[in-house]
């Protein structure tokens, strides 16, 4: 049989990407393999976000080039694929500096990859179109994994952040229809996934074709997936602040499926930076969001992205985002290096931060991120919280999962309970993980 390893190494968005193609080339008969060196057809599927991500896949390039050379001595053939955002923005120059690829597919076209991979046997072909066809429609059944699943329900932006490449790799914003999400989810669902979190670059400026007619909001959609048999909870991410809609804040209140967690990236807590940014929004405006967020679920956990080093921030602009995190407590974040990209507005601009100052400031942001991380986590020892059980835990005996807050949790447990919602007090915080233990009789759910 023949084999394909297919790797992600970008966003959610990415990984189901990967997922799907895996999907196309296990309908061509290729069954998944981790082991590289035993694939016929290898797909990275590449990110283009930051300078770090998209240069990675050269040097893996570069160590694919001696493998396919090894592997075409003892007869065997390997294709190489180039998928994802950084085929999308670099397409025929990556074909040009790497001679080993045979595939360069993008985004918004790899619902193609066998007939691209069949092209290329005569010669190197590259695909970056954004064809008018549904990408979605396309694809074969989904095949599942797991008990947890992301589900893409809308792509692309129109927001145009100044240093963001999103909206050329990915295109124009497109929802997709509440029936056909629908759909997807009951196969996953089928398939023993019992979470769903639903993904977009914008997702909450999902607006997708509503059964009756009209257009669906995104809580409009959770509304419409609740009564899915055996879906237990929904998430959704990326979210941006001027699509939290009246009704996705009600939702986190009145959507007993909606998790209590909400990542909602704000880049920096300077109103100038932020309108140098092309966000479109203040910092006070976000806190003001924030509260009445948490008016609607007090627990709520909250997570945000941060740029450090934005062309011309100043160290006085900087402080304002400390004081943002200090007012707001995040749960988790994720915070960058401003990354300058090809392209994009910002890369044009003559007042670049030096990368010292950039460094610092990312480890004074990150020590207060991960300080309020640890005091979210600890706060979380003694209460009572359900799991979802993902996984075998890190110790025989123990099994993973996650709380509604998505912390994940070890726990001694049998393999059984896997893909059950377990009743758990949490007994201990450590580094990467909480410590839970099940309470008699609680483990029928
Ligand atoms: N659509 C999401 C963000 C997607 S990109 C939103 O608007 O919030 C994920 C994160 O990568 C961004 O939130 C931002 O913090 C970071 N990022 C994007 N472009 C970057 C760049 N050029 N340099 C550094 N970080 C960047
Ligand atoms: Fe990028 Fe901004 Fe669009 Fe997010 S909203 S994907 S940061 S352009
Ligand atoms: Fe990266 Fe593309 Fe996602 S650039 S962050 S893989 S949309």
């Amino acid at each position: 049989m023949k084999k394909a390893f297919v790797k992600s190494y970008g966003c959610q968005m990415n990984a189901y990407d990967a997922g799907r193609m895996a999907d196309l080339l296990a309908a061509e008969g290729y069954s998944a393999t981790e082991t590289v060196e035993e694939a016929d057809v290898v797909v990275l599927n590449t990110c283009h976000i930051r300078e770090k991500a998209s240069e990675k896949v050269f040097s893996e390039v570069g160590r694919l080039r001696v493998l396919k050379a090894e592997r075409a001595q003892a007869g065997l053939d390997t294709r190489i694929v180039v998928a994802g955002c950084v085929a999308q923005a670099e397409g025929r120059e990556i074909l040009a500096r790497t001679p080993a690829v045979d595939v360069v597919v993008g985004p918004q076209s790899y619902h193609r990859l066998p007939e691209l991979l069949a092209e290329s046997r005569s010669r190197r072909v590259v695909d970056t179109e954004f064809p008018i066809e549904d990408k979605f429609s396309k694809l074969p059944a989904r095949r599942n994994r797991g008990v947890t699943g992301f589900l893409t329900i809308q792509e692309g932006c129109d927001k145009f952040c100044a240093f963001c490449v999103v909206p050329y790799t990915r295109g124009a914003e497109v929802s997709r229809p509440v029936a056909q999400i629908r759909a997807e989810a009951e196969a996953m669902l089928a398939g023993g996934v019992r979470e769903i979190t639903l993904i977009g670059q914008n997702v909450n400026a999902y607006h997708g074709e509503a059964p009756g007619g009209g257009s669906a909001t995104l809580a409009d959609l959770m509304r419409a997936l609740s009564d899915l048999p055996g879906l237990a909870r929904l998430r959704y991410t990326t979210s941006h602040p001027n699509d939290m809609g009246d009704d996705l804040i009600a939702a986190h209140g009145d959507n007993p499926l909606v998790m209590p967690y909400l990542h909602l990236p704000v880049q920096s807590g300077s109103t100038r930076v932020l309108q140098a940014m092309n966000r479109k929004h203040t910092a006070d405006e976000y806190r003001r969001l924030i509260a009445r967020v948490r008016e609607a679920r007090p627990d709520i956990a909250l997570s945000s992205d941060f740029i450090v080093g934005f062309p011309g921030e100043t160290d006085a602009e900087f402080e304002e985002t400390m004081r943002l995190v200090a007012d707001i407590d995040f749960a988790s974040a994720f915070s960058f290096k401003y990354s300058p990209r090809a392209g994009t507005p910002a890369a044009e601009r003559e007042d670049a931060i030096p990368e010292a100052v950039k460094t610092e400031r990312l480890a004074r942001l990150q020590h207060l991120l991960d300080q309020q991380r640890h005091a979210f986590n600890e706060s979380m020892v003694g209460r009572t919280v359900e799991v979802l059980v993902e996984k075998a835990g890190r110790h025989p005996g123990q099994v993973a999962g996650k709380t509604p807050h998505l912390l994940m949790v070890q726990i001694d447990a049998p393999a059984s309970t896997i893909g059950t919602l377990l009743t758990v007090r949490i007994t201990r915080s450590g580094a990467n993980s909480l410590f839970g233990e099940l309470l008699p009789d609680a483990a029928a759910a």
